[in-house]
C-alpha cells in the first residue's frame, strides 16, 4: 500500500503520502469531544439539513426488510442515527472510523438514543475495510473522503463491500461558484472558522486544516470520474447550498 516518494495534501501543505493519516488522526483526536457542537456552530445547523438529504436519497426501507448500511468515516454516528430513525426494524448500521476518540463519543451517543442494538461502531481504515465482499446494501461517507490519503483505494473498497444493486453515497464539501457568495464563504472559512475552533476546542490549527482541505478536494466532475473509475455505474451528483456541499451517488450494478 506504500507508494514511496509520493506526496499529497494535508490542507495547503504538501506532505509525504504516508504521513497524512497520522496528521488527520491528530486533528480528530483533538476535536472529538467538541466535534458535534462545532458542526452546529460552523454550519449554523445546516449540516443537519445536508445529512437529512443524504438519508432521504438513501431511502432505507421503512418495512422490516433487512438493510445493512456501512457508514465509513462515520465518526460520532450522525449519519447512522439519522438513517436508523428513518428506517424500519430490519435496518442495521455499522459505523467504521479510523479514530477511536470519535467512535467513543459515537458509542455514548448511541446508548443515549437507545440505538446501540442497531448501530455498531468499528475501528477501521476506509482504504482497507475488514468486511467481506458484497456484505452491505448501502455505503455512506459524509465529510470523510477528503481526509483519506488514498481516495482511489477507499472507493475501490466501497465497491467491493457493496452487494450488486447496492448504493454508494458521499456527502462532501465542494466548490462555491456563486458570485458574491464565494467571497463571503472564503472570508467566513478562513477567518471565522479557525477562530471558532480556537474558542470552542482550543485548537485553531485543526479547523484551519479542515477549511484548507475543502479547497484541495477535487471538483464534483473530477470526483465523479474517480467514482466511475472504481467501477460504479449511474454516477451523478447534486450540489447543495450554492455549492458548499455536493452529494455524490453511484450504484454497484
Ligand atoms: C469530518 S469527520 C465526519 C464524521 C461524520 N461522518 C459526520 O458527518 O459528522 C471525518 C471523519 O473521518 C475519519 N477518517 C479520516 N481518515 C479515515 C480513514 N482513512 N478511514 C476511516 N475514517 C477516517 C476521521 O477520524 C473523522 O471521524
Amino acid at each position: 500500500m506504500d507508494r514511496p516518494g509520493e506526496t499529497t495534501h494535508f490542507g495547503f501543505q504538501d506532505v509525504p503520502l504516508g504521513d497524512k493519516q497520522t496528521l488527520v488522526n491528530e486533528v480528530f483526536r483533538s476535536v472529538a469531544s467538541r466535534y458535534d457542537l462545532m458542526n452546529d456552530l460552523m454550519s449554523g445547523g445546516l449540516h443537519r439539513v445536508w445529512k437529512d438529504i443524504m438519508i432521504n436519497t438513501l431511502n432505507p426501507p421503512r418495512s422490516d426488510a433487512r438493510f445493512a448500511l456501512l457508514d465509513v468515516a462515520g465518526g460520532t454516528g450522525d449519519i447512522a442515527f439519522r438513517a436508523a430513525k428513518a428506517a424500519g426494524a430490519g435496518f442495521r448500521a455499522t459505523v467504521c472510523d479510523i479514530n477511536l476518540d470519535m467512535l467513543i463519543v459515537g458509542r455514548e451517543r448511541a446508548v443515549k438514543r437507545h440505538l446501540d442494538d442497531r448501530v455498531a461502531f468499528v475501528e477501521g481504515n476506509a482504504e482497507a475495510l475488514a468486511f467481506p465482499d458484497r456484505a452491505f446494501d448501502g455505503y455512506t461517507i459524509a465529510f470523510g473522503i477528503r481526509n483519506v490519503p488514498r481516495i482511489d483505494l477507499a472507493l475501490g473498497e466501497a465497491f467491493r463491500v457493496l452487494r450488486p444493486g447496492g448504493r454508494f453515497l458521499c456527502l462532501e464539501f465542494s466548490t462555491v461558484d456563486v458570485p458574491g457568495l464565494d467571497r463571503l464563504y472564503d472570508l467566513f472559512s478562513f477567518n471565522v472558522i479557525p477562530e471558532l475552533g480556537r474558542v470552542v476546542t482550543g485548537d485553531a490549527e485543526s479547523y484551519r486544516y479542515l477549511v484548507e482541505s475543502i479547497r484541495k478536494f477535487p471538483r464534483p466532475n473530477a470526483f465523479a470520474e474517480m467514482i466511475r473509475a472504481a467501477g460504479f455505474s449511474r454516477v451523478n451528483w447534486r450540489v447543495l447550498s450554492g455549492g458548499i456541499v455536493a452529494l455524490h451517488s453511484g450504484w454497484r450494478l
